[in-house]
Order: structure tokens, then sequence, then C-alpha cells
């Protein structure tokens, strides 16, 4: 926008700064435009609102996101509305209750799926990265109701930690006529009080599998799922 009027910017909040998951999710989405162009989209847990701005960026008809933090609604809403977007909606919710009834062509999420209790970790609130003793509190809920909000053909891209249970996630969607397939890994840094706070039983078992320390630096493995309805 260039109407020789002086564009100010807001500034980033700091609280809010997306995390390697939602990079590894826009490099996924910046992968394939041609999938993105034209679509609704939909993103639950919305945070920043970055993941959102990025799909306006490539085109998308229309992006919604949802939030359980009035923080994260203001800051998605002035984010797109400073850069142009006028098809941006949000809403302040619980997964997916603020659509009820609604479908979109592609649904996208980097819900909190670490496996430890709901505390607040590194200065942000529980909801922020907590999944529960298991990691798959949000995980669960957001497969079970996936396929009532996509339209046929429709997609979803999701952050998932390798050591809540990929197969157990895969199991979900095929049990719901979805497909489910691992689009992107990479390993991402485990602050040592995050890794302090994750079930003693799952760290465990991940270790040397998807947990990999090095002296006092660990890295998990993170995938990027994408799970399909049928057309
Ligand atoms: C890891 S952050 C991701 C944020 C965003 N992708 C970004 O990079 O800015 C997870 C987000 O999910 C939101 N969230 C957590 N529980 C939620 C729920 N039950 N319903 C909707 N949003 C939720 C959090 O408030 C947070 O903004």
């Amino acid at each position: 926008m260039n109407d020789g009027s002086e564009m100010v910017l807001r500034g980033p909040i700091k609280a809010l700064r997306p995390s390697e998951y939602t990079s590894a999710l826009i490099q996924a989405l910046r992968d394939e435009p041609d999938r993105v162009r034209g679509r609704n989209v939909l993103e639950i847990g919305s945070g920043s609102g970055v993941v959102l701005a990025v799909l306006g960026s490539l085109g998308a008809a229309s992006v919604c996101g949802i939030d359980i933090e009035q923080e994260a609604i203001e800051a998605g809403i002035n984010l797109l509305a400073d850069l142009g977007h006028d098809n941006a909606e949000f809403h302040l919710g619980d997964m997916w209750l603020p659509v009820a009834g609604r479908r979109f062509d592609l649904i996208v999420a980097n819900l909190p799926n670490s496996p430890h209790p709901q505390v607040p970790i590194s200065g942000r609130p529980p909801n922020w990265s907590a999944g529960g003793y298991d990691g798959r509190l949000l995980v669960d809920a957001f497969i079970a109701a996936l396929r009532t909000h996509l339209v046929p053909g429709g997609r979803a891209l999701m952050t998932h930690n390798s050591y809540i249970g990929l197969d157990q996630s895969r199991e979900a969607a095929h049990a719901n006529g979805l497909s489910f397939d691992v689009r992107l890994s990479i390993l991402v840094y485990v602050p040592e009080e995050k890794l302090a706070l994750m079930t003693p039983s799952i760290v465990q078992a991940a270790k040397g599998q998807s947990l990999h320390s090095f002296g006092p630096y660990t890295f998990g493995e993170i995938h990027i799922v994408e799970l399909g309805a049928p057309a």
C-alpha cells in the first residue's frame, strides 16, 4: 500500500515470539503455494497471527484464526490489518467451538503438544505448550473433530512432537476416515526447563529415538503432518 502517507507497522510482541514449530509449519505451507492460493483457511491456536499472515501472502481467499488467549486475538487482528489483509476474521474461544458447523479448505494448527502438566513455562501460560501428561490433549481433540470441519478433499497441517505417538495419531486419523502423512521433520531445541517437566516415562522411551542429548543440550524431533479428507 502506498498512498503517499507513512505506514507505521507495530513491532513484534515478545511474549508471542513464533517458535521453530511455527517456522516448520510456515516452511511446509510455502513449499506448496498452489495448495494455498484461493483457499479458505482456518488456524486453531493462531498466537501471533504470523501463520495466517503467511497464508494471506500466499493468496488464501480468506483466513480465520481462533485462540483461547485475548492477547493472541488482538495480535492477529493487528498483524493482518497492518499487512493490509482485509479477508481475516478472529475468534476468542476453545478449539472448534467458534466455528461450529463451518468447513474450510485448509486447516492449520500448531497446538500445545508437549507432554507436561498445565503449568506456565518460559514465562508463558500453560496454554502455550502444555499438552497434559501424554501431550495429546489438544492433538486428540483436533483430530477427533477435524473431518467435520474440512470440505471434501480438504486437508490439515499440524505440528506434532515425535515422542507423543505418531502411530496413535495415524490410527486416530484413519479411524475418522482421514489420510495421514508426515510432510516435514526437523529437530528443535528442548529447553532444560521444559525437559525437566516432561513426563519421565515418555522422555525415557524417546531417548536416542526422538530425543537426542549432547551434554546439557537436548533436541526433539518434530513433524509437520498432513491429514486429508476424501474428495
Ligand atoms: C505454540 S502457540 C502457536 C502460536 C502460533 N502458531 C504462532 O506461532 O504465533 C499455541 C497457541 O495455541 C493457543 N491455544 C492453546 N490452547 C488452545 C485452545 N484450547 N483453543 C484455542 N487455542 C488454544 C495458545 O493460546 C497459543 O497461542
